[in-house]
């Protein structure tokens, strides 16, 4: 059976209509094509399916899509500014996609989006005061090919 859910998704309102036991990072990738967003474990342990839900990091395949109405949700589409057009002539990247670039934060690239979601917050929430607070704030983010250093990196430069 479909309910209606009423949430704000990179600044647009959304009327939708889902299944009650539907996550927030399927309803994301799957119903919204917002494939930015990764699946990596779907049990809350690797981090790559980070997002915003009203300023604050969750773990979007933790939460059902249900407990985010009347929600602002951000995305890693949302991030750049005019991201979500797609069209990449006109988007404008978020100081934090930059510095990623700039240091090399990564090298698959598939952790990426959820590490950059947390590294926002990261600042936002004030643990960006020392490479050590970084590294316990980003410690659910796993990132398989090791660019732990360089993402610190890039997270100390944007936090100047
Ligand atoms: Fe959500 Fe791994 S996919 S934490």
């Amino acid at each position: 059976e479909q309910m209606p859910l009423q949430l704000t998704i990179n600044g647009k309102a959304r009327q939708l209509s889902i299944e009650p036991r539907v996550t927030l990072l399927d309803l994301l990738r799957e119903q919204l094509h917002l494939t930015g967003t990764k699946k990596g474990c779907d049990h809350g342990q690797c981090g790559a399916c980070t997002v915003h839900v009203d300023g604050q990091r969750v773990n979007s395949c933790l939460t059902l899509a249900m407990t985010t109405e009347g929600c602002a949700v951000t995305t890693i589409e949302g991030l750049a500014e005019g991201g979500e057009s797609g069209d990449a002539a006109t988007a404008r990247l978020h100081p934090m996609q930059e510095a990623f670039i700039k240091h090399d934060g990564f090298q698959c690239g598939y952790c990426t989006p959820g590490q950059i979601m947390s590294a926002v917050a990261c600042i936002r929430e004030g643990h960006a005061n020392s490479p050590d607070e970084i590294r316990e704030y980003m410690s659910g983010n796993i990132c398989r090919c090791g660019a732990y250093a360089n993402i610190v990196d890039a997270i100390m430069d944007v936090k100047q």
